[in-house]
């Protein structure tokens, strides 16, 4: 039997979910009814200071300040929610907004501001959920030019997305032929436009990307490097290290989210029950190693003095989660333990971590953008984001953006 609180929290059944995922949490659904009527209350109060402008990427005493639609790869997560808040009220001011922040990101691409992997996040909830939530064509055109520039940043050798940096970076430079963990919540953008082009080209290499970070991104105990750099020439892999965890080692905890969530939509668009499977590992890795309130220390092998939370992986755990148990077959009983899993970390983000009663902008207190500069217990606009997509997730009936 296990003899102490941490022992018995990583007890898991025959699945490899920890076993008090195994029970529905006490969490009401008009809990988390109230809570995103909550927050939605909030995106509408800052609707006229971050109207064409953008929160973050994170704030300071909690409250964040506006920003120009150049920031490096958080903008869209505000527009994100108001297309989300939109879609919940109908209310016009939301989507008002939402178009007005478009016409930036339509700027931003022709300026030629491409050279990123982060264009999966920026385009993703702003022009494929415009174009999804209003069919407007522009929007799918902004979408699919910045999957093809996204595309041009695949190296075929070793098969992956350069996540940093100009990709013609010299051969000695720390960026080149090097991936990140976060780039599997880029792939939707891939995945995407091969479903509206018909070309399958996108989707080829969305399909390579993810398999080459499963070689070499995700460890055998089904914990994650941050980055890892290879070979573009040879494609020989060149050895992991982290950018924002605590070591190269360790697992930090936000990286492992990108790619449980990342997983589980590559399982949706490929149909290929290795990627729910993989999705499954990392999850039990997290679930296994998550705080005793369902949210995780920024980096699971972070020292003593340095116990931060970061609320902004335990919202994007929550929505892949929920997309995970979706991507499982019915009879897997383990989709009901990802549900549940789901559920109690969205309870709980509402119940301990909401700034509803802090002079705050935000919406989850806690999150860590990045501890080893300094930056933690704070709000996170895509904690906020996700927070809000989980909400959604659980009490409406909604296509994701993804
Ligand atoms: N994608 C950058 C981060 O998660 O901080």
């Amino acid at each position: 039997m296990p003899s102490s609180p941490a022992a018995l929290l990583r007890t898991v059944d025959d699945s490899g979910l920890p076993e008090r995922y195994t029970r529905r949490p006490d969490v009401a659904r008009s809990d988390l009814e109230r809570a995103l009527s909550t927050a939605i209350d909030r995106i509408g109060e800052n609707l006229e200071a971050f109207y064409d402008q953008f929160p973050g990427p994170s704030s300071e005493g909690l409250v964040y300040e506006p920003t120009d639609n150049t920031e490096g790869w958080t903008t869209a997560f505000w527009t994100g929610l108001c297309w989300l808040a939109y879609e919940v009220t109908g209310e016009r001011r939301f989507r008002d907004a939402a178009q007005a922040q478009l016409a930036t990101f339509e700027r931003r691409l022709e300026s030629g501001e491409v050279e990123t992997h982060d264009l999966g996040f920026l385009y993703t909830l702003s022009a494929i959920a415009g174009y999804q939530v209003t069919e407007t064509e522009r929007y799918r055109s902004a979408a699919l030019t910045a999957a093809d520039h996204l595309a041009d940043r695949f190296w075929d050798a070793p098969g992956l997305i350069q996540a940093w940096g100009d990709i013609d970076s010299p051969e000695d430079s720390w960026e080149r032929g090097r991936m990140i963990v976060d780039s599997m919540m880029n792939l939707p953008l891939l995945f995407w436009a091969s479903e509206a082009t018909g070309d399958s080209a996108y989707a080829s290499i969305a399909e390579r990307h993810a398999r080459t970070t499963a070689r070499h991104l995700v460890r055998s105990d089904g914990s994650t490097f941050h980055t890892f750099k290879c070979d573009v020439e040879s494609g020989a892999p060149l050895g992991g290290e982290t950018a924002q965890g605590y070591d190269a080692d360790s697992c930090w905890s936000r990286g492992q989210t990108w790619a449980i969530y990342g997983y589980a939509l590559a399982a949706d668009y490929a149909d290929e029950g290795a990627y729910a499977n993989l999705s499954a590992r990392l999850a039990n890795y997290y679930l296994s190693n998550v705080e005793a309130d369902h949210v995780p220390l920024w980096d699971f092998d972070a020292p003593a003095d340095q116990t931060y939370r970061d609320t902004s992986a335990a919202a994007i755990a929550a929505c892949g989660l929920g997309e995970l148990a979706q991507q499982l077959p019915l009879a897997d009983a383990r989709a009901r333990g990802y549900e549940n899993a789901a559920i109690a970390t969205l309870g709980s983000l509402a119940e301990r971590y909401s700034t509803d009663r802090s002079e705050s902008n935000g919406l989850l207190s806690d999150g860590a953008y990045d501890p080893t500069d300094g930056d933690y217990d704070e709000c996170c606009i895509w904690g906020d984001y996700f927070y809000v997509e989980g909400l959604v997730r659980a009490t409406e009936h909604w296509s994701r953006y993804w």
